[in-house]
């Protein structure tokens, strides 16, 4: 049998490998080979991926041996408190009930005029400013970043060690003990925060959780710190990205970036289309069988890896007819780039109402817009466990 190596390399850099989409099209479930060595299957249907993703005797307990790390810097999840993202139950389902009611579609509406605020502020700031602009730096990162401040009410000054320290354990290059010091830089800075907010709480995220879970020893800080981990970093570079590879796939097809620019009511189709065509989690969602396991008729033993490949199931023409085209009119939703399951992403509201209201104040206020440089000079982040783009030369 041949060894295929996962993941292969992009040949387009506006779609999933083409194995990928060949395997999918073949109807089979291969072992790959990946960076560790190890060979989990590759599953890469819409109705299999939901399978993996919903059935408790798969886990996320990243420290089990043998499990499909997506990168040397995702052994780095162990290193400190655990996050939701590699709980099992019955732990997962006890934490993430504690901070659920911060998550409802109800809280992120009621953000919604914040954001937009946000959005407007920096496209001021950029439409002010010299021309190319890079789109990553002047909208997507400080937009994105203003929000999880926002939500958390962390030091809006410390953004830049957010994002470095984020982009650093998202790298795929480097090693587990450079993605475990900026975690441990990261964690100790929360850890420390939700110490004070626990002294002197006031309105905030950390200080209502602190309150309410650290001082009646339901959660420890270190857990609660690990939390706001997962949400500064989960919570504002997938937003970034989805915004500047958003817009770059909307100038790509002008006539949909026109139509989002007369109709801001049609920024929630197009987001939810983004959301699906791009699927910017591009190394698939990983698990590792506890038990023996049928997914669709497929075997899995027990201590087997696994990958649901979620950037091309939502693409399964089973699911989504034309699965490749782009169409911000087509009903995308089901779609799976905010995973399935007990894990599915905690913030998808938040994400949802800042993807909107950024497209369509992007669109609306600048529909002059249009990439500065040729697609193939755009360095795409393909060294990233989360896609999308390094820079994006824009002008108007
Ligand atoms: C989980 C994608 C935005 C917080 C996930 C998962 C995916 C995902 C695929 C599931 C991972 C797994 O099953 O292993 C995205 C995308 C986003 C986005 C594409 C933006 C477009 C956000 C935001 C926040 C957030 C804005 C916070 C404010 C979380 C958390 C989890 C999670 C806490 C873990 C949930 C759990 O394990 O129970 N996200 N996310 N995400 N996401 Fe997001």
């Amino acid at each position: 049998m041949t060894d295929l190596f996962y993941p292969m390399a992009r040949q387009c850099p506006f779609a999933p490998p083409r194995e990928v989409a060949g395997i999918q099209a073949g109807g089979g479930v291969p072992r790959v080979t990946i960076w560790n060595g190890t060979r989990p299957w590759l599953f890469t249907r819409y109705d299999d991926a939901r399978v993996v993703l919903s059935d408790p005797r798969f886990s996320s307990d990243k420290g089990r041996p043998g499990y499909p790390l997506s990168s040397p810097a995702a052994g780095s999840e162990v290193t400190t408190d655990p996050t939701l993202l590699i709980m099992d139950n019955p732990d997962h389902d006890h934490y993430r009930r504690l901070v659920l009611s911060e998550f409802t579609v109800k809280r992120a509406e009621a953000l919604r005029p914040v954001v937009r605020g946000f959005a407007d502020h920096h496209i001021d700031r950029m439409l002010q400013g010299p021309r190319p602009a890079d789109l990553v730096t002047a909208l997507a990162l400080p937009v994105a970043l203003a929000v999880i401040c926002e939500l958390l009410e962390v030091p809006y000054e410390d953004r830049e060690f957010f994002r470095s320290r984020t982009h650093t354990m998202g790298s795929v290059e480097v090693t587990t003990e450079t993605a475990a010091a900026a975690r441990k830089e990261l964690q100790d800075y929360l850890v420390s925060l939700v110490e004070t907010r626990e002294r002197r709480p006031g309105d905030d995220f950390i200080s209502r959780m602190a309150v309410r879970h650290v001082r009646t020893g339901t959660m420890t800080t270190g857990l609660l710190g690990a939390m706001c981990l997962l949400l500064v970093t989960a919570g504002h570079d997938t937003a970034a990205n989805m915004m500047a590879l958003g817009t770059l796939v909307l100038l790509e097809h002008p006539d949909q970036f026109a139509a989002l620019a007369r109709d801001p009511g049609a920024a929630a189709g197009a987001t939810e289309e983004l959301l699906r065509h791009l699927t910017i989690v591009q190394r698939g969602i990983r698990r590792i069988a506890i038990e023996d396991v049928e997914v669709n008729g497929h075997p899995v033993r027990a201590g087997e890896g696994v990958i649901a490949a979620i950037n091309i199931a939502n693409r399964d023409p089973a699911k989504f007819t034309s699965g490749d085209d782009f169409d911000i009119t087509r009903d995308s939703r089901h779609h799976l780039a905010f995973g399935y399951g007990i894990h599915q992403c905690l913030g998808q509201a938040l994400a949802r109402v800042e993807l909107q209201e950024f497209y369509s104040a992007l669109a609306g206020r600048v529909p002059t817009l249009r990439t500065a440089v040729p697609v193939e000079e755009i360095r795409f982040r393909s060294d990233m466990a989360v896609y999308g783009v390094h820079q994006l030369p824009v002008t108007w």
